[in-house]
């Protein structure tokens, strides 16, 4: 599943999993919150872990799904009747000029009176529209909801490979390249069946650290102060099949109840410390670069206060368009293993007092 996505740790998971695996015997529990677009829980999962996968926004949850779960043509049996022949139903519905449409699309016109907005084709945009329509026709139907959390997964996919963005939805292109020309198509992604036990929901970590139990937690948190939110807010509004208001020249959704506190220079530290606080599991590993809001020595710092620590580094290829068109630099990424010294006791002294 290739994906754009600002993180995404496909390039390197690999490596990841290597050295967790010097740690954690095969059949152990390791926890994704930060998930995304569920390359590293898949890589887990691959690796013979059982894997628990989260975020704070919903659409990674619908990739961790269609990574992790099992799913048969039997879930689709009241929907196109199999898989394929779903997918094939979906292709061929006739266009709607609906929501996506009037906000998104070049023939459009937003309702807050902004000029139209290029993320689409006019064409793909009421594509969408009519895709969309079905799958809440048939969620309000009671049909499978794991089929349609699927479906919902592999609209996702298209609709990245038709996007007219640079990267992120932040905004759209002034003109359309040839991917965003070219007519959407929806396509089966693969079916895999996993020996551990896979759950996923969505939860910001900061709520849910201390109530999950398992082995390992993973850590990815945003590096940067691009909040996902904002720059993936179509994807979230395909995924919770909603209509939002579409605030501003980009049309953006609310993202401000998302907002990550990793991505702010004076909140991460403080996010970081509690995070690390609340775990409840021997082993921490963390992904972050020399790029962060937080430095490697405050990190490890941090770290070091609640346990033994080992920090392994590698150097990584990132593209930067400018100017004279595309510059290669590299990123050092890195992964902080922390082996907690307390875990499975009550860490916060003052809940023990009340
Ligand atoms: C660097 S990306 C993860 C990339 C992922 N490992 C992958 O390979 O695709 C960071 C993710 O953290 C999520 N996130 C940010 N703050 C969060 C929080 N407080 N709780 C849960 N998820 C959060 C973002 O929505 C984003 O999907």
């Amino acid at each position: 599943m290739s994906y754009r996505y600002l993180g995404n740790k496909s390039r390197i998971s690999d490596w990841i999993v290597e050295i967790i695996s010097n740690e954690l015997s095969v059949g152990s529990s390791i926890v994704d919150p930060m998930c995304g677009t569920g390359a590293m829980s898949e890589s887990l999962a691959r690796h013979g872990y059982s894997v628990t996968a989260s975020d704070i926004l919903f659409f990674p949850t619908l990739h961790a799904k269609a990574r992790l779960l099992p799913i048969t043509d039997s879930h689709f049996q009241e929907l196109g009747g199999t898989y394929e022949k779903t997918i094939r139903l979906l292709n061929s519905l006739e266009p709607e000029k609906g929501f996506f449409w009037r906000e998104y699309s070049a023939e459009g016109k937003p309702i807050n009176g902004s000029r139209p907005r290029k993320y689409f084709t006019g064409d793909n945009a009421a594509k969408i529209d009519v895709i969309r329509s079905k799958l809440i026709e048939w969620k309000s139907e009671g049909k499978d909801s794991l089929a349609i959390d699927r479906l919902t997964h592999d609209l996702l996919l298209s609709v990245n490979k038709v996007a007219n963005i640079s990267g992120t939805y932040g905004y759209y292109c002034a003109n359309f390249g040839k991917s965003s020309l070219a007519p959407i198509n929806l396509t089966c992604s693969p079916v895999i069946t996993f020996e551990g036990e896979m759950k996923v929901f969505q939860s910001n970590l900061m709520d849910t650290a201390n109530k999950v139990e398992a082995d390992a937690f993973y850590l990815d948190p945003p590096y940067t102060k691009r909040q996902y939110g904002g720059n993936y807010h179509i994807l979230e509004t395909i995924a919770r099949h909603d209509y939002p208001e579409p605030a501003g020249e980009g049309g953006l959704r609310d993202w401000k109840s998302t907002a990550s506190d990793f991505c702010y220079k004076r909140k991460a530290k403080n996010a970081f410390l509690e995070a690390i606080k609340n775990i409840n599991a021997r082993y921490i590993f963390i992904s972050y670069s020399d790029d962060g809001q937080v430095s490697k020595d405050d990190l490890l710092e941090l770290l070091s206060n609640n346990g033994d620590v080992v920090l392994y580094e590698r150097p990584l290829e990132r593209y930067n368009s400018n100017s004279n068109g595309i510059k290669k630099s590299h990123v050092t990424e890195y992964l902080f293993q922390l082996k907690k010294r307390e875990f499975g006791v009550v860490q916060d002294k003052r809940s023990m007092v009340a």
